[in-house]
């Protein structure tokens, strides 16, 4: 695939696809980290030549992550150290005008691209041509650089429409993560352990399923949310977890538990808050009063033998709430178990990347990824709509 060196994009409008979506704290609306904003400046500072217009989206209709990207600028102008214009618009009159009107080495951030309907669904390239995002807005630019990795797995209008008409090439971030996964994935050897954590139970659900199913997850390590629906399905804990569609979900993970019944190990231990102090017990005694944020000693020590053991390691989601000290254990003792290991280790996240920092392991760990549902399509040997957009474009320019 070409990157921005093969385009000349000195002076032209460049329609910039990052992967801005970031953490969203419910109680107060702010963004929890800046790690995907930081790794798209990268390529914002490589086309400082250009006129930039930069399109992200951020959560998902409904959630309470799905807000405007007026944040998202405000990060982005600190971390590039000059004024990010942004646009409270997609493709009506204001944003036509301020993308009309920039100036060369300017940066224009369009507000959240799933605000239009399109950008929700998925479309063949032929297809999100005709979509009113694409048309409205591919004549105001000169060419489009593909940089969202973490949504290389998404079919959507501003990742295959706007490529399919324009030059195209890739930007750093995913230059650089397909760069360091093929070289990983070269060497990555059996067995495959997957370590699961985090709160997102029906997206790891999904994800687990295409693991086991293309033959990357011989062991499936259960930690977070997704182990008590786990522990729910497998009848060892009997109240309601508090999720949406609960039920749905429980029925998912016993169905996943006959369908590979020697691949998952559930937490025999956890950690719950007692008046603010960490206090373990085992599972078979929980019940609906306690709050779990964290896997036990027991299960810490089982899951470091599996994975001191494996050929290759992905962990997807927090072990545990390792922002709070009392529960940072299971986090803290998995990665290390990772970075002390000698299989291949990859680490899906921002979360677990701040995780890694703070732990002062980071650099133990052969590949931490911005991506996670990306990531997952792409250890499972999908193809992934992004790079096929990139490698069209570029046969076109061959031919
Ligand atoms: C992610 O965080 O995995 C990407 O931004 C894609 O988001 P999505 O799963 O809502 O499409």
């Amino acid at each position: 695939m070409l990157t921005i060196e093969d385009l000349p994009l000195d002076g032209k409008i460049v329609f910039l696809r990052v992967d801005m979506n970031t953490p969203i704290d419910p109680s107060t609306g702010k963004l929890m980290e800046l790690n995907r904003i930081q790794e798209a400046s990268v390529t914002i500072r490589d086309l400082n030549k250009s006129k930039v217009v930069v399109g992200s989206h951020q959560g998902r209709v409904g959630r309470d992550d799905y807000i405007s990207l007026a944040q998202h600028a405000e990060a982005l102008s600190k971390i590039l150290g000059k004024k990010v214009k942004f646009a409270d618009d997609i493709f009506g009159p204001t944003a036509i005008s301020q993308i009309d009107s920039l100036s060369k080495g300017e940066v224009l951030l369009l507000d959240n691209l799933r605000f239009t309907a399109e950008e929700n669904m998925e479309f063949p390239p032929e297809v999100a041509v005709k979509t009113i995002l694409v048309q409205k807005l591919y004549r105001h630019f000169d060419a489009c650089v593909l940089d969202a990795f973490p949504t290389a797995h998404r079919a959507h209008p501003s990742i295959v429409g706007f490529s399919y008409l324009l030059p195209t090439c890739a930007g750093r971030l995913v230059s650089k993560e397909l760069k360091a996964l093929k070289n990983i994935m070269t060497v990555a050897k059996a067995p495959f352990t997957t370590v699961l954590g985090g709160a997102k139970v029906s997206d790891r659900l999904e994800a687990i399923d295409t693991l086991i199913a293309n033959k990357r997850a011989d062991r499936v390590l259960l930690c977070g949310l997704i182990a008590n629906v786990f522990l729910k399905a497998a009848r060892k804990i009997e109240y309601d977890i508090g999720l949406d569609s609960e039920q749905k979900l429980v029925d998912r993970a016993a169905a996943l538990m006959s369908d590979y019944p020697d691949t998952f190990e559930l937490p025999q231990d956890v950690a719950i808050d007692n008046n603010g102090e960490r206090k373990e017990i085992l599972v078979n005694d929980l019940n609906n009063q306690n709050k779990v944020y964290d896997i036990g000693s027991k299960t810490i020590d089982h899951y470091s033998r599996i994975i001191r053991s494996s050929g290759t390691i992905f962990m997807s989601g927090p072990p545990g709430f390792f922002e709070n000290p009392n529960f940072g254990l299971g986090t803290e003792s998995l990665l290390r178990a990772m970075a002390s290991s000698f299989g291949t280790t990859i680490v899906s996240g921002g979360h677990l990347s701040a995780a890694l920092e703070r732990f002062g392991i980071k650099e133990w760990i052969d590949h931490v990824s911005t991506a996670g549902g990306a990531l997952v399509m792409f250890l499972a040997g999908k193809r992934l709509p992004l790079i096929d957009a990139l490698e069209n474009y570029e046969m076109k320019v061959r031919k």
